[in-house]
């Protein structure tokens, strides 16, 4: 069974990470009260509006939702609810996707995709063939496939990011899937379609050409040159179909691969030309492999995924030289997140039911700074990333989770929120010049992690995690060229209790407080930040 593959492949992976991971530090004794602030603890941020990174792609806080466990059946999508409209979809779900104006949505899989035969999720209802999910070993009803994705992405205001099935399925059934989405009329797949009543095509842009197909759990796993130019033949016969789309070829599923970046390189070597992106994946934990269970490790991680995509750019760049290629690709980080806890066992394995609780995550303070502080090395490489994919949104390691009555926000909601609510325009190169401390195995880590954005109408956003777990930190912004504004907006996540979650009896343990807000005057402002938390701060032009 792939689960139960995969949970073996990643106990072989884990026993190497141990080797390079160190003993527990400091440990929670560091969640004692805030101490005052010594001069030597002085930080500044320097910003300037005419330094940027690059334009914002709003894609970079896109989200996913496989067929797995309770994310559609029971998540989105549960006709027998009260809660739910005639299509079907989850109301109170569908008003929290809206207002947080979710750009794009990865859809079917993950793991899923790789044993999914669209043409099952197609066509009456009653006719849809109830078949087993071999990645998680559960039944797939099919009572929501393609048309009803599409329908409920038009009604939640977000676009699809379409995944392939490149393991079982062949380069010929992805390009019928493409025909059957985007092409009007006139040809066997689209008049599919339209019998199926659905006469308008849907001209789905981006597209994904398998999932984690470097992984041996995964469904159809092959060679990165197999792989590689089954990308490629993909690719051809979709454009063929659609010239317009936007692809993705599969790299490596995370740097503990033991073919980490060797993946991604022989793959581009077979595909570069047929594709415009490059995926990559994360997930993080705090687990005595990866931080030694220690939280002033766990906090700093997000700067292995700034390591990541500066790695994965490189061999994206040196396959571009090899070739000579005036092409240069972006990177779709569509799998991002915590998820160490609901990794084994019966939260992976569906026990041949429909909608099993699998990936039920539940996220702590803690969880939630680092999602914030992985938003900021996204946010920092926006230049090159140009999707990036919370995984996931409902139910499924995910920061909304429902049950019969309704729903409650986790605790990495509210980071996420802000980054799809505050981040505009373009990213600024600011620096930040912070105390640091000891990490074991990462050196001197600052203690403050700023990015910053600026939108078309002069607004200006910083994002600040504060990986002090003892110590508010206060620094200066040194506006270069202007000072900003009025502060229009200003809120904290924080808490006393790293360890604290939200749940469905006490939904409010852990959500945003209003932060101080700071003073400027002489072209600075004052800014302080309580420990243990991640912050954001608008001001206007
Ligand atoms: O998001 C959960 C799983 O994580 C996905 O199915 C897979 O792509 C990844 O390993």
């Amino acid at each position: 069974m792939v689960s139960l593959f995969r949970r073996r492949f990643l106990k072989q992976v884990s026993t190497v990470a141990m080797a390079g991971a160190t003993q527990a530090l400091l440990g929670r004794s560091l969640l004692a009260q805030s101490q005052p602030m010594s001069p030597s603890d002085a930080a500044r941020v320097y910003v300037d509006s005419r330094r940027m990174i690059g334009a914002l792609d709003r894609n970079l806080f896109g989200s996913f939702l496989e067929n797995l466990g309770r994310a559609i059946y029971e998540g989105i999508y549960d006709p027998a609810s009260r809660l739910s409209d005639g299509n079907g979809f989850r109301t109170d779900v569908m008003d929290q996707i809206r207002k947080l104006r979710v750009p794009i949505i990865r859809y079917p899989g993950g793991n899923f995709v790789s044993g999914y035969n669209w043409l099952d999720g197609v066509g009456p209802k009653a006719d849809r063939p109830k078949v087993l999910d071999k990645a998680w070993n559960s039944l797939q009803s099919n009572q929501f496939g393609t048309n009803e994705y599409m329908g409920w992405c038009k009604a939640a205001g977000t676009e699809p990011l379409m995944g392939l099935n490149l393991g079982t399925g062949t380069p010929e059934q992805a390009a019928a899937l493409v025909e059957y989405c985007n092409l009007e009329k006139g040809t066997e797949w689209s008049e599919l379609r339209r019998k199926h009543g659905y006469a308008e095509p849907y001209n789905v842009k981006h597209w994904c050409l398998g999932n984690e197909m470097d992984g041996p759990w995964q469904i159809g796993h092959v060679t990165a040159t197999e792989y590689g130019l089954k990308a490629q033949d993909s690719a051809r016969q979709m454009r063929a179909v659609d010239p317009s789309l936007q692809l993705i070829a599969c790299g490596s599923s995370g740097p503990l691969m033991p073919t980490y970046l060797e993946w991604d390189r022989e793959v581009l070597e077979q595909c570069y030309d047929y594709v415009d992106g490059l995926s990559l994946h994360r997930y993080v934990g705090n687990t005595p492999e990866e931080t030694g269970s220690d939280s002033t490790k766990y906090v700093a991680i997000n700067l292995t995924m700034d390591q990541q995509i500066e790695e994965t750019l490189a061999v994206c760049d040196m396959v571009r030289g090899h070739k000579r290629s005036k092409k240069q690709l972006w990177l779709s980080f569509d799998e991002w997140n915590v998820w160490y806890r609901q990794r084994t066992g019966d939260a992976v394995d569906g026990h041949r039911t429909e909608a099993p609780h699998l990936l039920e995550e539940i996220y702590n303070l803690e969880d939630a700074l680092v999602v914030g502080g992985l938003m900021n090395s996204l946010l920092r490489h926006a230049d090159r990333v140009k999707i990036a994919c919370l995984a996931q949104l409902v139910n499924v390691i995910a920061p909304i989770m429902t049950n019969r009555d309704g729903l409650f926000l986790q605790t990495i909601f509210y980071p996420y929120s802000w980054g799809l609510e505050y981040a505009r325009g373009s990213v600024l190169r600011v620096l930040t010049d912070s105390p640091t401390y000891e990490v074991a195995g990462m050196g001197q880590v600052p203690y403050l992690d700023v990015v910053g954005t600026m939108a078309e109408d002069g607004k200006v956003s910083l994002f600040i995690l504060n990986r002090d777990l003892a110590k508010a930190r206060s620094f200066e912004v040194n506006w270069h060229d202007k000072a900003p504004g009025q502060v229009l907006a200003s809120w904290v996540l924080t808490g006393d209790d790293l360890k604290a979650v939200n749940g469905f009896d006490a939904p409010r343990k852990v959500v945003p407080q209003a932060l101080e807000k700071p003073t400027t005057s002489g072209g600075r402002s004052k800014v302080e930040v309580p420990a243990r938390s991640y912050s954001v701060i608008q001001w206007a032009s």
